[in-house]
């Protein structure tokens, strides 16, 4: 008998493609962007190495890599940070901080992809769950593993997924994203960063 496991291929490659300048109110400290539904404000923080560029939202729901701003709450990022500040329903986020690159809004985001990839996920977890005591009653019996093996692990065991790319695509990025989704969720996953190459 082989068990069978839900195995997924993640290839990244990334490369920001539409620029559309906000809708950007000036104030003194800082600029207000105002973002659309499925929208996301990407910064690259480019500012002397003493200085950092901060981001608050002002209004609405918005998160960075799958955690969820806290409102009228500045988060601080150093120089040589790049993130992307994304809404699924609308907001507006105050930037302060100047950057060699000005903060920009794009339609163009991996974000709906990566929550179905999540959605997905989670759904071969349910079934994994599921399966889980089925299989184990089925081994003790000497029997076949349980489920019609459509989408659940049989033998019980969580989705496998390997997130393959070229560097510097956001692969460890969408692992993050990945994991906090899983807590939003009520899961508790463990992550362990094993690339030497990013401490
Ligand atoms: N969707 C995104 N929007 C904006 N910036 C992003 C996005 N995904 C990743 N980044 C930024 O791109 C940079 C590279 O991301 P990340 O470290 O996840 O890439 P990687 O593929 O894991 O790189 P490496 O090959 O070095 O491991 C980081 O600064 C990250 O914040
Ligand atoms: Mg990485």
């Amino acid at each position: 008998m082989q068990n069978r496991s839900a195995q997924t291929i993640l290839i990244l490659n990334l490369r920001y493609i539409l620029l559309i300048r906000a809708d950007i109110i000036t104030m003194s400290g800082g600029e207000i962007f105002q973002l659309e539904q499925d929208e996301e404000l990407r910064i690259e923080v480019d500012c002397p190495k003493d200085k950092t560029v901060s981001v608050e939202l002002k209004s609405g729901m918005a998160e960075i890599f799958g955690t969820e701003l806290v409102q009228n709450t500045p988060y601080e990022f150093p120089s040589g940070a790049k993130f992307s500040v994304f809404t699924y329903h609308g907001c507006q986020v105050m930037v302060r901080g100047r950057s060699e690159i000005s903060p920009y809004t794009s339609k163009e985001t991996p974000m709906i992809t990566y929550a179905n990839v999540h959605a997905g996920l989670e759904e071969l977890r349910q079934a994994a769950e599921n399966a889980g005591p089925a299989a184990a009653a089925n081994q003790t019996s000497g029997g076949p593993a349980g489920g019609d093996g459509a989408s659940a692990d049989v033998s019980g065991k969580g989705p496998v997924v390997l997130v393959v790319g070229p560097t510097d695509v956001g692969k460890s990025t969408l692992c993050r994203l990945l994991l906090n989704y899983a807590v939003r969720m009520g899961r508790r996953p463990l992550y362990v960063d094993l690339d030497v190459g990013q401490v």
